[in-house]
């Protein structure tokens, strides 16, 4: 039997991490599949604990990154780059996912090369091109390019349709970053940092979008020292990006208050071991967004909007934009009353059951 030959392009922490489950699915499904994988280094050091984790050895790598890289940059150096790949690979479809530049680049690739193309994470939208910047343009460029889509939700599904996408491609899967929830939380986890915040309320802390750098991240990690130094029980961990304009704000911001650690990037392991047993998360992350209601851990989401409405609704998520004074208001709220926080803390699961890399594998084996 001839195989159906699938390239999966990704590049940054949260594309790999959301990737690697269907990469191992279509790997297990060797009788069917022949799985290539090309990354393309947007991220370094990031990208490659995610790989590391799931044991993910990529058949290309196109090692882009540069440090303080633009918006031009990413784009040029993977449509260039990815050309010699797609062209001597000619696989039957690319997959790429979410809203990354790696993947708007990758798509626009594989669009003028004319192979189809799978968008993994298909359909969310905030209909506002600047927020998120410039992942709301991305999303919507790759699923004009795209042939199937993978909507995680049913609010995803809507939102193509909205656009006129045609319905029967448009296959609702869950989203795979659940499939690795499923395999990295784990009882009777420890960590040193745990074992530091042991007996205080534990707050995990997040943040790296664009639209954020500047006076916005600062607003953010004011508001939330503010509120620690109020509230002496409490504790922050702090996995900082690497980009070196987070860290100069939030060493400017935060160094010299030892009850909030800043540390480097934890392996996803590690970092879903740290959900798990936090009281609190703050973030602009757009995945944290989709992990936190499978563990009922409640979220401030430091952002003016989000295309995840699923876990507002659920009511896991809040949102509560980047001025200093929303943030210290409902931050202080959740530590001093308790129906609050708890009305926030149950678990639910908007993002699907952990099966969606067996629904996408299914689709692609149907229609190829
Ligand atoms: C990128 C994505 C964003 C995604 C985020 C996840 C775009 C435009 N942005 O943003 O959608 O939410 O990843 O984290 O696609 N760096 C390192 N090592 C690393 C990773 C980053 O040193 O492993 C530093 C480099 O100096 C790099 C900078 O961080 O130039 C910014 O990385 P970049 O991928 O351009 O932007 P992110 O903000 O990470
Ligand atoms: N994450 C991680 N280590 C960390 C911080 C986050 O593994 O130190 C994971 C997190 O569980 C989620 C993903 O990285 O799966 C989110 O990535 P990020 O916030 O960088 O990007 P976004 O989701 O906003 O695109």
């Amino acid at each position: 039997m001839c195989k159906i030959k699938i390239m999966l392009v990704f590049g940054t922490r949260p594309e790999a991490i959301k990737m690697c489950p269907l990469v191992k699915e279509l790997k297990s499904r060797s009788d069917e599949f022949e799985t290539i994988v090309c990354v393309t280094g947007q991220h370094r050091e990031m990208l490659d604990q995610v790989l590391r984790v799931f044991n993910v050895v990529p058949d290309h790598d196109l090692s882009i990154m540069r440090p303080g890289q633009t918006l031009f940059d990413v784009t040029c150096d993977v449509l260039l780059k990815i050309k010699d790949v797609l062209e001597s690979e000619r696989p039957d479809g690319v997959l790429v996912h979410g809203d990354t530049t790696t993947s708007f680049a990758a798509a626009l690739a594989a669009f003028y090369l004319q192979i189809p193309i799978g968008h993994v994470e298909a359909g969310l939208r905030t209909r506002d091109l600047y927020s998120p910047w410039p992942e709301e343009f991305n999303r919507q460029a790759v699923d004009v390019a795209s042939r199937w889509y993978f909507a995680p939700t049913e609010t995803s599904r809507q939102n193509l349709l909205d656009e006129a996408k045609p319905v029967e491609h448009i296959f609702v899967t869950g989203n795979t970053g659940i499939d690795a929830l499923r395999t990295t939380v784990r009882d009777g986890y420890s960590h040193p940092e745990l074992d530091w915040a042991a007996g205080s309320r534990l707050f995990l802390i997040t943040a790296h979008r664009r639209e954020n750098l500047g006076e916005p991240m600062h607003r953010m990690f004011r508001a939330i020292r503010r509120v620690m130094e109020e509230h002496p029980d409490t504790k922050a961990i702090y996995p900082i990006h690497m980009n070196p304009l987070v860290r100069k704000a939030a060493h400017e911001e935060l160094d010299g208050f030892d009850r909030l650690r800043i540390i480097e990037p934890l392996e996803v392991v590690d970092f879903h071991n740290f959900m798990a047993r936090s009281h609190l998360i703050l973030t602009d992350s757009g995945g944290i967004q989709e992990e936190a209601p499978s563990l009922g851990k409640p979220v401030l989401v430091m952002r003016d909007n989000t295309e995840r409405p699923e876990g507002v609704a659920a009511g896991t998520l809040r949102l509560v934009g980047t001025e200093e004074t929303t943030i210290y208001r409902e931050f202080s709220l959740l530590l001093d009353d308790r129906t609050a926080y708890e009305s926030m803390s149950h678990a639910s699961n908007p993002y699907g059951d952990g099966h969606a890399s067996e629904r996408i594998a299914d689709v692609l084996a149907k229609e190829l």
